[in-house]
């Protein structure tokens, strides 16, 4: 394990639970202080005090906001703060910004009738808190020079940003917008050394996950094929990033980096191997005609 320098800090937007959650965890382990952002009613936030109480065993800082991420005076208000308490003199500087927000409308774009219909306000909201908040972070963190030469930039996306789920046309923009943006902030962030990379993180147990109608059906399926044989967890998506972190890694940059065990290359379903197909002649090629569809 690492041990960074006290001053080192991970900034994590969405910290309160899932891949947020266990990264914070993760890096705290590994010696970085934690500035968190969540959005948590009063029924889960003895979860959220357990966690910083976790952090600061570890003697790590632990500050936490149960703020609206995409509310540009809270980010003004945030970042003030640890500027003036953790920057001044140089005592803070930030290391890692994880975007992990998950905050969206699940509508149809069209639907069958007008009352299904997604409203220009649900659009729009999904598009700032779950890809353009990003990029303000970002804008933010570089004018008050919070970001660390060698910083590393991740955010979360997943499968549906380039697939097409019901209920999901929102999102799925949202998603395709934060991939675009890591690819264009790799561009302009990188003289800085700083690097900026998407995770595509397979279909996974959160909260997050529970509100996508369908989502046991997902879940089962997404065991179904995934070599590993069972779904993605949070921690590994946090293992990645600790990986992501280590010296000589600042040519892995404006990538969208699969943390799915392989999952989402894979488009058959219910087979756990090729060798589980109930009929075996199909692999052998002189036996399988290409033409007959039977
Ligand atoms: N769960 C999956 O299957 C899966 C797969 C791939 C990608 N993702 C993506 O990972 C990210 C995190 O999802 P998760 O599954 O860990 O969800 P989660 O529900 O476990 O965590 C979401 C976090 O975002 C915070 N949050 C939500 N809205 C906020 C706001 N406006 N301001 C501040 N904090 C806010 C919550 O408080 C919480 O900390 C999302 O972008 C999601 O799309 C999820």
């Amino acid at each position: 394990m690492i041990r960074k320098s006290s001053n080192e800090w991970a900034l994590i937007l969405g910290a309160s639970s899932g891949f947020g959650a266990a990264t914070a965890r993760e890096l705290a382990r590994h010696g970085y202080n934690i500035l968190g952002v969540h959005l948590d009613r009063q029924a889960t936030m003895p979860a959220v005090h357990a966690l910083i109480r976790e952090i600061e065993a570890l003697d790590r800082k632990a500050i936490f906001y149960n703020e609206n991420a995409a509310d540009e005076r809270k980010r003004h208000k945030i970042l003030d703060e640890f500027t003036e308490q953790y920057h001044r003199e140089g005592q803070a500087e930030v290391k890692v910004l994880m975007h992990s927000l998950a905050f969206g409308t699940l509508r149809p774009l069209v639907g069958r009738n007008d009352s299904e219909m997604i409203k220009k306000t649900q659009l729009e909201m999904t598009l700032d808190v779950m890809a353009n908040s990003m990029v303000y972070w970002t804008q933010d963190l570089v004018r008050r020079e919070l970001l660390a030469h060698g910083g590393r930039i991740f955010a979360m996306t997943s499968d549906g940003a380039n697939l097409n789920l019901p209920f999901y046309g929102a999102i799925s923009a949202a998603k395709a917008a934060l991939e675009s943006y890591i690819r264009q902030l790799a561009i302009e962030l990188g003289p800085r050394g700083i690097t900026c990379n998407a995770l595509l993180a397979g279909v996974t147990e959160t909260p997050a996950l529970s509100k996508i109608p369908g989502a046991r059906n997902m879940l089962y399926a997404a065991k179904a094929k995934n070599p590993f044989n069972r779904a993605t967890v949070p921690e590994d998506v946090a293992r990645a990033i600790i990986a992501l972190l280590q010296p000589g890694t600042e040519f892995i940059n404006g990538n969208t980096i699969g943390v799915d065990g392989g999952e989402s290359k894979i488009s058959y379903v219910g087979q756990k191997t090729p060798y589980q197909y109930a009929d075996l002649t199909l692999l052998n090629e002189s036996s399988w005609d290409p033409t007959d569809v039977s």
